[in-house]
């Protein structure tokens, strides 16, 4: 089953055309002083980044006070940020003029920035990664090319984060589907350093180190005793971190300090984790010690990860074990050790369930219905959010869009509302759009003005840990049985077959 240009011309055009139609809507704090949203936080640390000496980046001082949008990534997206900045200076240089550009907005600005975006997702190469995933896994699966190419490059919570909120999480996972590429060609040196730079982009992407750090290990020490191989490994790994983070001299703790905050507690707004959850049943966040809290998210959350990675460790040391098999195994593990981590573990933001969302991606066609279920539902997670920000009808209209894709490619049977599926999947759906409803139109008592977007994120957390719970017990009991025999295409056909 060839893949022709025409299509993907076509899957890539409509990528484009989402992407740029979610940026016409506002960003993250369009027009809001004093502090304004991501938006400008991006726009600030070009500012910085190419006024101010590098040991001035990620340190307090009345030239860059932090409490303005203090950096809080670690360094490649600050060098990220000189790169952009450079480049502002020349195409719009009262943009990044330091001091007064604070707040800048304009058209033109918003068109740059904007297209700071696009190119960073084409340049580090996401979308052509995304497609050579699919590529390698051709041989095994026959999913319809265009329907992986076109859901992958349509899942709401990428597209909404980046071109919508304003963020450029595009970068790190795109590094993270090389990485996984590099370590399933045989590259394994290639894909640590991708990996590391992906970590070094947006420390969020620890979240799948736990499933990389296992495959590495085992791969190399348990299987292969490739002593060699391992020094290099190790070797590259250390260089990468060495050439990021040594400019930085004595100055590194304070990076450090910046990209691990303690200070801002165990969850930012309402979320669906598990401490958000219980913050409502007991209250914790301003009642324990944010250190001692940190400590006990961090135990919790080892405790969370360790079944699906010792898993991953046992399997990946097995020589005997098909590669494709290892590859879904790997996948699974990157799934359920970073939903955990966006469940258990301390300062999560709403954002974070992309990571998951990744690993759903690159899963789908061994699950196409549960993943597409999932992303469908990270996606509306996210609704408020992007209602304060007004962007909400974009998250809704995306959405669609990616449910009508899965819909037209017979993953979502409507005549299977008979199925277990169906209903469980309108009735999940049903339960969202019922709550976005009451979010618009019920006014809630005046005790608990939040009513809505906190049982939004309530129910987001019941969703994701029986997804979490559901994919551990698909991990650890092999789940060989479950993979996908036919193609959903297959399956469809001969549904309709029948019912004509
Ligand atoms: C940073 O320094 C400024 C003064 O330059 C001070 O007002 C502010 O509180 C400091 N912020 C932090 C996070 O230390």
């Amino acid at each position: 089953m060839g893949i022709s240009r025409a299509t993907i011309t076509s899957c890539l055009a409509l990528a484009l055309f989402l992407r740029w139609g979610v940026s016409l809507f506002p960003y993250s704090g369009e027009g809001k002083p004093p502090m304004f949203g991501d938006f400008e936080a991006q726009r600030h640390w070009m500012e910085i980044t190419v006024n101010l000496p590098l040991h001035h980046w990620y340190f307090n001082s009345t030239l860059n006070n932090l409490d303005y949008w203090g950096l809080d990534y670690p360094p490649l997206s600050a060098y990220h940020s000189y790169g952009l900045g450079k480049m502002f200076a020349k195409l719009l240089p009262s943009s990044v003029k330091f001091g007064t550009s604070r707040g800048f907005e304009s058209p033109l600005l918003k068109f740059l920035m904007r297209f700071s975006v696009s190119a960073s997702d084409l340049l580090l190469p996401a979308l052509i990664v995304f497609f050579s995933v699919f590529k390698k896994l051709k041989g095994q699966h026959a999913f319809p090319s265009w329907l992986y190419i076109t859901l992958a490059l349509s899942a709401p919570p990428f597209i909404l984060v980046d071109y919508g909120h304003f963020q450029y999480n595009c970068v790190s996972l795109g590094l993270t589907v090389w990485a996984v590429i590099c370590l399933f060609t045989e590259n394994i040196s290639l894909g640590a350093v991708a990996f590391t730079l992906a970590v070094n982009h947006k420390q969020m992407s620890l979240y799948h180190s736990l499933a990389f750090f296992a495959y590495m290990t085992s791969t190399l020490v348990l299987k292969r005793a490739d002593l060699l191989t391992t020094f290099r490994v190790g070797t590259m790994i250390i260089s990468t971190l060495g050439l990021l983070w040594l400019p930085f001299g004595d100055y590194w703790i304070y990076v450090l300090g910046r990209v691990f905050p303690l200070k801002r507690g165990v969850f930012e707004d309402k979320v669906g984790t598990f401490w958000y959850a219980l913050d409502r049943v007991t209250p914790i966040k301003g009642v324990y010690d944010d250190t001692e809290v940190a400590q006990l998210c961090a135990i919790v959350t080892i405790v969370s990860v360790l079944p699906s990675a010792i898993n991953l460790f046992l399997r990946s040391g097995n020589p005997k074990l098909p590669q494709d098999d290892l590859l879904k195994t790997f996948l699974l593990c990157m799934f359920n050790t970073s939903l955990n981590c966006f469940l258990f573990s301390y300062h999560v933001h709403e954002k974070s369930i992309m990571l998951p969302c990744l690993a759903a991606v690159l899963l789908t066609p061994w699950y196409p219905k549960e993943m597409i279920w999932f992303i469908t539902i990270s996606s509306l997670s996210l609704y408020p959010l992007f209602h304060q920000e007004q962007s909400h009808i974009a998250l809704l209209c995306v959405t669609s869009f990616f449910v009508l894709v899965a819909q037209q490619g017979k993953i979502i049977t409507m005549n299977g509302i008979r199925s277990l599926y169906g209903i469980l999947f309108l009735a999940s759906v049903g339960g969202y759009l019922f709550l976005i409803s009451g979010l618009h139109f019920i006014t809630p008592p005046g005790k608990l003005p939040h009513l809505f977007p906190a049982l939004i994120a309530l129910y987001s957390f019941l969703h994701f840990i029986v997804f979490s719970a559901w994919f551990h017990y698909n991990q650890l009991t092999d789940g060989r049985t479950r993979a996908v025999k036919a193609t959903p295409a297959q399956q469809g056909r001969k549904s309709t077959k029948k019912s004509q």
